[in-house]
């Protein structure tokens, strides 16, 4: 049957404005291997083991997921890499009928030991943070991290083919906002995606995150006064936050994920499900639905699945920051991005 002719699944996704969510992320971990400045404090303290999902926990709620019509699948974190059994995990998820996409958000550090077995197991893309080509601010912004490492790691993911190869760099005002011009030359040469993102606030870290915002414009005017004028790119898919757009002559492309300054709510497909096993409808918004507690009393697949479908009715049309409703529950390095 042509593609365009098939059934939609019997029950799929379908929120009260008529969203589809098809698109779910899952955050493996609220640990990482860095500590960068404006998502957690040095001293983080993490969740204790007993409160994640188990392997098998995150099997059986993916599946429900799968079976109402989710099929884009992305881990994240925390650090995604850090979790055990990562490789297996993605073997798994790979292996799922109706997963058609696979991809990972990562800070790249473990990726020069993990691109290619993770490209073997079946991940097809990945997006890996890099915010800075200076070594010395790179270090300033995640407390830890060396710049050469994730080099190789960016370099690795690209030998193992996981194309096309995305890199985001959240832009932080006095960090490295005088380093957007550098990021976006690296599309002359190479097909990577660039992409920028507007710093967004959560809990402790809000205030930072507020003071030190740039806005997409601010960044792209940076960029096309060095490097001459983005054009935009056909053919964008609707649901990507990022409207493309290219360097004259350029291989790779430049978006600019501009959560604050210009909201995207109205193509939003996400659906989040935490490591602690919450489903969160929005990124920005508190409202969580629990989903491990009923697991572990007990709850079958068929009442699951009647409660994530009731759930997802009631995604939240869209964030609350222009009216100063901050999330505080969580921070981003424990929903994932
Ligand atoms: N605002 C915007 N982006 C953030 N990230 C982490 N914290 C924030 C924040 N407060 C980015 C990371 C990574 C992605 C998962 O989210 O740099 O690229
Ligand atoms: Fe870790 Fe990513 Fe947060 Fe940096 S932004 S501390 S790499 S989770």
């Amino acid at each position: 049957m042509p593609e365009s002719l098939s059934q939609p699944p019997a029950l799929s996704l379908i929120d009260r404005f008529g969203r589809r969510l098809n698109y779910l992320r899952i955050s493996l971990t609220d640990a990482c291997n860095l500590r960068c400045i404006y998502c957690m404090p040095e001293q983080m303290t993490f969740m204790p083991r007993s409160h994640l999902m188990t392997d098998a926990e995150l099997f059986t709620v993916v599946r429900v997921l799968v079976d109402l019509g989710v099929d884009k699948i992305r881990l994240t974190g925390g650090e995604p890499t850090v979790r055990p059994q990562l490789v297996e995990i993605v073997r798994r998820l790979a292996a799922l009928p109706g997963v058609r996409d696979l991809s990972m958000t990562t800070n790249g550090l473990l990726l020069p030991q993990l691109a290619e077995p993770l490209a073997r197991a079946g991940l097809d893309r990945i997006n890996i943070s890099i915010d800075t080509l200076d070594p010395a601010k790179f270090k300033r912004i995640t407390r830890w991290g060396k710049l050469d490492t994730v080099w190789a790691g960016l370099e690795a993911a690209e030998a193992a083919g996981l194309r096309p190869l995305k890199i985001n760099a959240v832009v932080t005002r006095d960090f490295n906002d005088d380093e957007v011009v550098d990021l976006a030359r690296l599309t002359l040469q190479r097909e990577w995606h660039i992409r920028f993102i507007e710093l967004m606030p959560f809990g402790s870290e809000a205030d930072f995150a507020q003071s030190a915002v740039v806005s997409s414009t601010e960044t792209r005017q940076r960029i096309e006064a060095a490097l001459g004028p983005l054009q935009p790119v056909p053919g964008h898919d609707l649901h990507d936050p990022a409207r493309p757009y290219r360097l004259a002559g350029a291989q790779g492309q430049i978006g600019f994920i501009s959560t604050i300054t210009e909201p995207f709510c109205a193509g939003c497909n996400r659906l989040r499900l935490t490591a602690d096993g919450k489903l969160r409808l929005c990124l920005l918004r508190d409202g969580e639905f629990d989903i491990l507690t009923p697991l572990r009393q007990g709850v079958d697949s068929a009442t699951l699945r009647q409660r994530i479908h009731a759930a997802a009715y009631h995604k939240p049309w869209g964030h609350g920051l222009p009216s100063g409703d901050i999330p505080q529950l969580r921070l981003m390095s424990q929903i994932g991005g």
